[in-house]
């Protein structure tokens, strides 16, 4: 989604702020935006609905001995307004002055719009943000520091939002953010904002977390004001630069499946000791419960049902999942511990719904893979789920490291109130230990037999998938991947309902994948839909379409149940998604339309 970068530096501006904005290409965006400081006090803006590299080239028809190291610029995920240039990020005020990147949605901005318009301000987009620029404009007219502009200018807007605003004039740059994602760094070379540390790349060594109330000034050194009195604290900067390479796969997608059953072998060695003796729950100092509502959205919650289920199972346990943008609906008493489940721990229905009357007394454990997240400062204890950067706007590894570190507090919660002995969580964590294999072996099989089969997939409008009992949440993740990625139609069913409606879809040749762990009742789903002539793929045991189902067939294990169900399922359904999506010709790591952190509701 939006992405924001603004610097203050010695070095070339332009450079800088085009480097740091394809390190948040991965976000997701459909247009792009620049504006530096001239030597004169006014300001080069370039903007594209192309990508950065669009940019780029355009500097390079510059003569860049006329500009400063001061400037912002944006990604934008478009949500008031189309995508054009005159929409894309930074907008201007009247005077040509003042520039404002933004990531969020100002919600009273119709009205501020027309309270603007008829003082006679003259508008060139579309897009809500253009009213700050204005609003900025306004107060600097006034007389007012431009902090302190900006630090009313956003007591005027409604809504959540991150803002840079720079005044091309002084060449001053402050950014300040409301319930949404927004760091700054310091380091010889300057300093600099961005909605990302990924932005940074290599230059800096700690950062800060802007909080709500903060306002900070790119200056040496960095210029706090705002509302709070102490600033936020420095946190050591970890760069991850060869973690971000491609190292010689065609994509991100290829390479974070890849590296699946590795993560899941390095999450159990971490967490797996501590989930069996307790102390993994112990170390969060949450309190007893007796209810689990598991928030979340999209891949997210498809993880959260399988540790929602592993909470049922184990430990008798009620827990449901609760999709975050629907949560207001949701009735929860205040012995419900709250698992937000969240890869970016930015997404905005999750941080909205935590914010809600009916979760405000719940206790709240984060899951994220970002412990710097809005939603890891807003929750009461969390877990990270220690999966390294995911670029692939696709979760793939993200959602293999939320199921096994979500299945382990579990084991370790339900240890600790009692509900699960030491020799049942002994055995559960010997099943997980088998899963590092089984997702290897899965990867190898898929990797052999889905090409084929996602080849002749190729002119099918659309799939199904079916599963059972523990089955139903991959068929679930299989659907999702596979429409985000190919833009095909994909839904997923419990096998069991076909009957009931949705049997009318299948007719000769319809592709139907199922999860087939096992069991006759499957099998007679299996059969009625081959009945009709459908497509089947079935990922399951020997002799099975894609025989990639080790030790979670039902047959060999005793309830029926394994920790995670059978999550090794999981990597063909990636592998068909990302396939049939290459044979379309589609871009497997930035999906049209999706964004990687979806910080607007
Ligand atoms: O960052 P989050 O885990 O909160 O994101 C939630 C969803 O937007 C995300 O899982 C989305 O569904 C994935 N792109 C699907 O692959």
């Amino acid at each position: 989604m939006c992405g924001i970068v603004a610097c203050r530096t010695t070095d070339s501006a332009p450079d800088y702020l085009c480097e740091s904005l394809e390190a948040l290409e991965y976000r997701g965006y459909d247009s792009v935006g620049i504006a530096v400081q001239t030597v004169g006090g006014g300001a080069l803006r370039l903007r594209s609905t192309r990508r950065v590299a669009d940019l780029v080239e355009q500097m390079a028809a510059v003569a860049t001995r006329e500009l400063t190291g001061v400037g912002i610029g944006h990604t934008r995920w478009a949500t008031h307004g189309g995508v054009s240039e005159r929409n894309a990020h930074p907008h201007t005020d009247c005077t040509g002055s003042v520039h404002v990147v933004h990531n969020g949605i100002i919600e009273n901005c119709d009205e501020l719009r027309a309270t603007l318009t008829s003082a006679g301000h003259l508008f060139s987009s579309d897009v809500d943000s253009e009213v700050i620029a204005h609003l900025v404009e306004d107060e600097l007219a006034f007389g007012a520091d431009l902090a302190d502009a900006l630090s009313h200018t956003i007591d005027r807007c409604e809504g959540s939002g991150a803002i840079v605003v720079m005044d091309s004039h002084s060449g001053r740059i402050v950014g300040a953010s409301r319930h949404a994602p927004l760091v700054v760094a310091a380091s010889p070379n300057g300093s600099f904002l961005a909605s990302d540390i990924s932005a940074f790349g290599p230059r800096v060594a700690s950062f800060q977390v802007l909080r709500d109330g903060d306002v900070v000034e790119l200056a040496a050194p960095l210029r706090w004001t705002g509302i709070r009195p102490d600033q936020p604290d420095v946190v050591t900067h970890e760069w991850a630069g060869t973690e971000l390479g491609l190292h010689g796969y065609p994509d991100h997608m290829a390479k974070e499946i890849d590296e699946q059953p590795e993560l899941a072998a390095r999450i159990l060695d971490r967490v797996g000791a501590s989930a069996t003796n307790g102390s993994l729950w112990r170390s969060l100092d949450l309190p007893d419960f007796d209810r689990v509502a598991i928030v979340g959205c999209g891949t997210s919650l498809n993880a959260g049902g399988i540790v929602a289920a592993a909470f049922r199972r184990f430990g008798r346990m009620p827990a449901e999942t609760v999709i975050a943008s629907e949560a207001a609906e949701a009735v929860l008493s205040p012995r419900t511990l709250v698992i937000a489940m969240s890869q970016s721990g930015e997404t905005a229905d999750i941080l909205r719904a935590l914010d809600g009357d009916n979760l405000a007394l719940c206790q709240v454990l984060a899951i994220t893979n970002n412990p710097h997240s809005s939603l890891a400062r807003r929750a009461n204890a969390i877990v990270e789920c220690s999966a390294g950067h995911e670029i692939g706007v696709a979760a793939t590894k993200t959602f293999v490291a939320q199921v096994l570190t979500g299945v382990a507090v579990a084991i370790s919660a339900l240890h600790e109130l009692g509900r699960v002995d030491r020799a049942n969580t002994e055995s559960i964590l010997d099943d997980l230990r088998r899963m590092p294999d089984l997702l290897a072996q899965s990867l190898t099989i898929a990797k052999d037999v889905v090409p084929p089969l996602a080849a002749q997939l190729i002119d099918a409008p659309g799939v199904i998938f079916l599963g059972r009992g523990a089955g139903v949440v991959y068929a679930a993740e299989g659907a999702l991947k596979l429409k985000e990625l190919t833009y095909r139609w994909a839904e997923h069913y419990p096998a069991g309902e076909l009957k009931h409606g949705p049997l009318a879809l299948v007719e000769e040749g319809t592709p139907v994948v199922v999860v087939d762990s096992g069991g006759s009742r499957i099998a007679g789903n299996i059969a009625e839909v081959a009945a009709r002539g459908a497509r089947l793929i079935t990922i399951g045991g020997a002799g099975s379409t894609i025989p990639a189902l080790g030790h979670s067939l039902i047959a060999p294990v005793d309830n029926g149940f394994q920790p995670c169900g059978p999550l090794e399922s999981v990597i063909p359904m990636q592998v068909l998604a990302r396939e049939l999506a290459l044979d379309l010709g589609r871009d497997v790591d930035k999906p049209r339309n999706l964004a990687k952190s979806v910080t607007v509701e």
